[in-house]
This record gives structure tokens, sequence and C-alpha cells, in this order.
């Protein structure tokens, strides 16, 4: 975990002042991942907590609909932050609080009604990303709600070979595997049952529950 965190720290330091020319893929509204998990949220009073928050683009779609949301945000980078807070100033959103810290190791002192991450489990390997679900997993209130948004590959010709060259190309070794996963056996090692997939550009949007506590087995 500790190569994985140094590997990460140093790739986003150097790449987060255009990590965001990456949203141009998803010009269309129907076909934006981001939208389409801000489309399942309500406009309640919800804890929120989005992990591996990046520059903040999925959560910033969320806090723009939602002001009645509490978004907390957790990365690992200190420059890929520093760019999201630029955002969340500029657009003057006061619903979100963000801290620097590692996916498999979350010090929060409160569980959540909802957990998100985006693009972010396909970068770990395989030991890492289990350790950093059954972290989302643990700070998730029972019956609560974990949205997860993957690359996926799309089934047409055209699609899958733009797919393949990015970001296909640019991924970390294993990534072939990361896209055959079964989501539903995945999850259900961390207490988390999958209610619905929604395809989007050249991504998925996992929908899913928590279906017991691992502390109470309730
Ligand atoms: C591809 S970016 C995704 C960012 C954002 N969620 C998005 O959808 O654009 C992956 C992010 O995961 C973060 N990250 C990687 N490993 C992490 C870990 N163990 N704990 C917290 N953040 C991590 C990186 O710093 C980076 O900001």
């Amino acid at each position: 975990m500790k190569n994985h965190n140094e590997k990460a720290k140093f790739q986003y330091k150097l790449f987060a002042g255009v990590y965001d020319l990456m949203d141009l893929l998803f010009v269309t509204r129907k076909g934006n991942p981001r939208l389409g998990l801000a489309r399942h949220i309500p406009n309640e009073e919800l804890s929120i907590l989005d992990v591996c928050f990046g520059t903040g683009n999925s959560a910033l779609a969320i806090a723009r609909k939602n002001d009645k949301n509490k978004i907390t945000g957790i990365d690992l980078s200190l420059e890929m932050l520093a760019v999201a807070r630029r955002k969340i100033k500029k657009k003057r959103i006061d619903n979100i609080t963000l801290h620097c810290m590692d996916a498999t190791h979350l010090d929060l002192q409160q569980r959540f009604d909802i957990v998100t991450t985006s693009l972010s489990l396909h970068e770990m390997p395989p030991a890492v990303m289990e350790a950093a679900i059954g972290e989302m997993s643990r700070v998730l209130k029972p019956g609560g709600s974990l949205y997860i948004i993957e690359w996926n590959r799309p089934s047409h010709k055209l699609g899958a070979a733009m797919f393949n060259f990015f970001p296909y190309r640019f991924e970390p070794r294993g990534f072939g595997d990361f896209l055959k996963i079964d989501w539903g056996a995945q999850l259900k090692k961390s207490g988390i049952s999958v209610d619905a997939i929604e395809a989007y550009t050249f991504t998925k949007l996992i929908i899913a529950h928590k279906t017991m506590d691992e502390q109470t087995n309730a």
C-alpha cells in the first residue's frame, strides 16, 4: 500500500494542473457519469463521503444541484485537493469539507448515508482496492448507498477502438483484468449488494447498498 500511495502522490503532483481535461470525454449531459450520479442523489440533509476526491468533479456535480447535502471529500494528493479547493471557492460552494487522507485508513468520526468514488479503484492494485472498498463499507451506515463510477469499454467497435487508445493505454498494468471484475461478487465480500449498473460514455455507474453492519452483524 505504501508503494501505491507514493506512486499516486507523485503521479497526481505532476498531473493535477491538467487533470480536468479528461472530463472533455464527457461532452454530452446524457453521457456524463458525474451528472448521472448527481441525478440519483436527492437534495436532502444527507451525509456524503467522496473517496479519492481528486479535483472534485463528481462531488461538485452533486453539490451544485444539492445545497442540503453535507459532503466530505478525502484524497491523498495535496495538489489535487488544492485544485478542488480553488474550484469550490470559485463556484461559492459551502457544503464540501476536504481532508488529505488514505482511502485504506479512513480516519473519520462519523458514518455516512452515502459513499461515492469515481475513477479511482482501477488505479489501485487488487489488495489496495479491496482495503479501500472495505473502508468505504465500514464508514457507510447500514442500508446506506454506495455509488462507484468506473471505466467501461463500449460494446460497439468504434467506441471500443477509441477506448483502447484512451483511457486504456494510459492505465496501469492489470487494467484489462479490472474491466472484467464481477462487481456483484466483488462488493459482496464487503457486505455490499449491487442494485443496478448504468452505462455512460466510456464509464458505468454502479449503484449498490450496504446490506449488513460488520460490527453488529445487523
Ligand atoms: C483518477 S483520479 C480520480 C479523481 C476523481 N475522483 C475523479 O473522478 O475525477 C484518482 C484519485 O485517487 C487518489 N488516490 C489514489 N489512491 C488513493 C488512496 N489510497 N487514498 C486516497 N486517495 C487516493 C489520487 O490522488 C487521485 O486524486
